[in-house]
């Protein structure tokens, strides 16, 4: 099979206008504005021929990042965790950064796990898989079939929905609910969904929504360090008493920013593609196999985390053949090392069963034990519901005419319109 990402927009200019001439150190690639938003893939790819498996890019406000496309380079920065550190204040490019700066709210150092390296992380990520450990995943499973249940039985009377409004986000925000030890109140619900997700937009509504996401957060820790109850923010708490509120409600805030956004865009990347890719047609009797294979396609062709800010270099070193100084930031295009042609040599073999993708990173610093099993059950389940509820689904749009969000770091649908045949017959 040829790289998914390969297929060339025949729209897409060959060199758009901010492409920089080949091989000039004096002009970067540009990860934002319009070409990149309408066609990330087709972005990567001209960077990656102009410039190589690391190339020195901007980011969003024109600063400067080394860019890593190659899936070797992005393995051996995710495992030398020696030299590719993860904590901000080492970045030597603060000067340059406006207090507005859009990703702020997930680069700035904050007391977040994620900003932690050596054993203050490994502790910290032992206790988030601790927490994650204690879910079972049959009772997850039967909370997400009847959630999928309740929203199937509000839209199916009408013949038509949003998935995205009806459905993407709203089953990983009733599981994150039970998960956390939140109130399953659709306002609060909708409230947090919402700020998490504007949190990692690329305008300046980013910062605002992450606040009202750590207020919320905040709350409930304080809450449950109070009266834990059997929950998953109860159970971090429990782990990491030699923790303050403040941190332990920075890493609770980091649990839920992956699980509910990253798992609502796996679901409906993963509806689009069974939607739109005649491999993955949805007919009742093909869609058990098809889901699995599909949902790992879309972590190969799609992952819904398709840029991480990053990792900082502890000193100077080499990558690619690129000379990185010491406090450089390093972005890791995850989707970008996905697709790189040199995993990907024209062969007839395709991604089905093949999990070394990054779209979860990797190594030490990645998705923490529990992380991506948790995502897979809430996500599995949210699809196989729906297709088995609604078996003749069929896209209301043309695939051309569907849009993403615009988002440095994801991969996600502006909205995913279905039609299907009305039925008033509800899961009860
Ligand atoms: C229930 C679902 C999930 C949970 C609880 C979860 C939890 C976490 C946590 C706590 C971290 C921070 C790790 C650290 O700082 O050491 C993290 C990082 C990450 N997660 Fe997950 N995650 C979930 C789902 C996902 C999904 C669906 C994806 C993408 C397909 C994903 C991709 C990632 C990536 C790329 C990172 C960044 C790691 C790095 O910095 O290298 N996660 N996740």
């Amino acid at each position: 099979m040829t790289n998914p990402q390969d297929d060339q927009d025949p729209q897409a200019p060959d060199h758009a206008p901010d492409t920089p001439p080949p091989g000039c150190p004096a002009h970067a690639a540009r990860l934002y504005g319009p070409e990149f938003r309408r066609h990330p893939a087709q972005t990567y790819q001209r960077i990656r021929r102009d410039s190589g498996q690391v190339a020195p890019v901007l980011l969003e406000g024109d600063i400067d990042a080394w860019f890593v496309l190659g899936y070797r380079e992005t393995r051996h920065v995710l495992s030398d965790t020696d030299t590719f550190g993860r904590d901000p204040r080492r970045w030597n490019g603060w000067d340059g950064v406006p207090p507005d700066w859009p990703l702020m709210p997930w680069v700035a150092y904050s007391p977040m796990m994620t900003f932690t390296e050596g054993d203050e992380h490994r502790r910290r990520s032992t206790a988030a898989s601790e927490a994650l450990a204690t879910v079972d995943p049959f009772v997850l499973r039967g909370h997400c079939e009847r959630f999928a249940d309740q929203l199937i039985d509000k839209f199916t009377p009408n013949g038509r929905a949003d998935l995205v409004y009806d459905y993407i986000y709203s089953v990983p925000a009733l599981a994150t609910a039970e998960l956390f030890g939140l109130s399953e109140d659709e306002a609060g619900l909708g409230a947090l969904a919402q700020g998490l997700t504007v949190s990692f937009l690329s305008d300046e509504e980013a910062i605002a929504g992450q606040q009202r996401v750590a207020a919320y957060v905040a709350e409930l820790v304080k809450a449950k360090r109070e009266a834990p109850g059997p929950d998953l923010t109860s159970q971090f708490v429990l782990n990491t008493p030699e923790l303050t509120e403040e941190q332990q409600t920075a890493d609770v805030m980091v649990l839920m920013a992956a699980a509910l956004p990253l798992t609502s865009y796996w679901i409906g990347n993963t509806l689009r593609l069974m939607l739109t890719d005649e491999r993955f047609a949805m007919t009742l009797s093909g869609n058990r196999r098809s889901i699995g294979e599909a949902m790992n396609e879309v972590l190969w062709a799609d992952s819904p985390l398709q840029n991480l800010i990053g990792r900082y270099a502890t000193r100077d070193t080499s990558l690619g053949g690129r000379r990185i100084r010491a406090g450089d930031l390093v972005v890791l295009g995850l989707a970008a090392a996905n697709a790189d042609p040199l995993l990907w040599p024209d062969t007839p073999v395709g991604h089905a069963g093949n999990h070394s993708h990054v779209a979860f990173s990797g190594g030490e610093y990645g998705c923490p034990v529990g992380g991506p099993e948790t995502a897979r059950i809430i996500a599995e389940t949210a699809i196989e519901v729906l297709l088995d509820r609604v078996p003749d689904l069929t896209l209301a749009v043309e695939p051309e005419e569907l849009s993403w969000v615009d988002s440095f770091w994801y991969r996600c649908l502006d909205s995913l319109p279905v039609t299907f045949s009305p039925t008033s017959v509800t899961a009860g």
